[in-house]
């Protein structure tokens, strides 16, 4: 990557569409990633660094104007309407779907539109777990695991009764493999991990992981909110069984997210909420429902959403999933590089983590430093990040959490260590 401030994204390391764009003054000007994001602005236009895309990702204008578009010029219902707005709006709407599928490596039959990831685990442990677990049935999570992927299966073992094992992380906070292997056994139904972890940015090896759940009949789970940003996902290829992300992680809208299945599995599954579009038949004696996707989407979608996360996957694609991995890989490690020289912080996770690092500065609480940051015009995640659990074995309460996104670049990290600097003048 670059050496100097400058994101790659606005230099020619990394060609956008559009760049290069011809100005009045006949100048040829390269057009920066960070452009299309008016959300990196203070309210007085100041450059803001938002080291929080871990959270949720700031949104292209590409993004936003898809939605306006979608709310306004373009809006009707789905699926329902005779008149032709609403068959566009219908077209567009599966058009997503089918965007979605081959952005993940799927099917489009297969792509379940929920409201998140955290819907889209509620949804499976409710629906497949409570139809193909039984009490005394194991499943697998591991210590670094975000509560969307703890607090369903628990609500689930609290119904029927099933047992919940921890896998335990490696000393550099991977998902330990290795102990997953000696802890399997044909008693376990589901291994569910997080592709990347919120936390720790370590990249848990999927295909190994699929393997070792296959070897005992479990089904494979990956939580991938923190992996779709940044690393190219083919669920066919990783061999997994279930995949969840959410949108606003995506450079998309809230409220949208899906439920990835292989279909016969999702074939196998009951619906969980019950409502229009779900049905195939309705009389007050007995319904019959729809096949998947449908038959777990009651109720009118997420539209507009819908249209944003379409728009979102092209906004990416245009760039490139592997030039923006690379990016943030390229980010971290001089992050974490800098970091190490101050002294006075712990990295927490390996050296190599994905776009995300978590720290502690010495004698300093997170939500101080966040405080003091946020005055140097830099937002940081301070706090558990949903993973208690991690927090526990990581021994602390919280950590401090910076974590990049296309739009990131160097500049962010001189803001974050000036801060780190104030901060430690300040509690000196
Ligand atoms: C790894 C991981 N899993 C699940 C979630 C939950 O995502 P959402 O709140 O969008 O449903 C998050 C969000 O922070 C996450 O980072």
């Amino acid at each position: 990557m670059n050496s100097g401030l400058q994101s790659p994204f606005a230099s020619s390391a990394v060609e956008k569409p559009g760049a290069g764009v011809s100005t009045a003054s006949g100048t040829n000007e390269v057009h920066s990633v960070r452009q299309d994001f008016p959300g990196l602005l203070t309210a007085t236009g100041q450059p803001w660094h938002y080291l929080d895309t871990a959270a949720t990702a700031q949104k292209p204008q590409a993004v936003i104007d898809a939605t306006v578009r979608a709310m306004g010029a373009d809006y009707a219902t789905v699926h329902r309407g005779v008149y032709a707005r609403s068959a566009e709006m219908t077209l567009a709407f599966e058009a997503a779907r089918r965007k979605v599928a081959q952005f993940i490596g799927g099917q489009e039959n297969e792509v379940v539109f929920t409201r998140g990831a955290t819907e889209a685990i509620n949804l499976l442990a409710h629906s497949w777990g409570g139809t193909h677990l039984k009490a005394g049935d194991r499943i697998l999570l591991s210590q670094l695991e975000h509560h969307a992927n703890i607090v369903p299966w628990q609500m689930l073992r609290e119904r029927i009764g099933i047992e919940i094992d921890v896998c335990p992380l490696t000393h550099d906070g991977r998902i330990d493999l290795d102990a997953a292997t000696r802890m399997l056994t044909p008693a376990h139904k589901l291994v569910a991990f997080a592709h990347i972890s919120n936390v720790l940015g370590s990249v848990v090896d999927a295909r190994r992981a699929a393997t070792l759940a296959h070897q005992v009949g479990a089904k494979l789970l990956l939580d991938g909110c923190q992996a779709v940003p940044r690393l190219p996902v083919d669920v066919a290829a990783l061999g997994c069984d279930f995949y969840v992300f959410s949108a606003h992680k995506l450079y998309g809208p809230t409220g949208i997210g899906a439920l990835w299945a292989r279909a016969e599995i999702l074939e196998g599954m009951p619906p969980w909420h019950g409502g229009g579009a779900m049905i195939d038949r309705v009389t007050f004696a007995r319904t019959t429902y729809a096949p998947p996707p449908a038959r777990f989407e009651a109720g009118t979608p997420a539209i507009v959403e819908a249209i944003g996360l379409a728009a979102a996957i092209d906004y990416i694609e245009a760039i490139g999933i592997e030039a923006i991995g690379a990016h943030e890989l390229a980010l971290t490690a001089k992050a974490r590089e800098e970091l190490r020289r101050l002294n006075s912080v712990t990295l927490f996770g390996p050296e190599d983590s994905a776009g995300i690092v978590s720290f502690a500065l010495d004698g300093v609480h997170p939500h101080d430093l966040g405080t003091i940051l946020d005055e140097e015009g830099v937002a940081i995640r301070a706090g558990h990040h949903c993973a208690q659990p991690l927090m526990d074995h990581l021994g602390v309460p919280a950590t401090a959490r910076a974590s990049f996104g296309i739009y990131s670049d160097e500049s962010d990290i001189a803001a974050l260590l000036r801060g780190i600097e104030r901060t430690k003048r300040i509690f000196a």
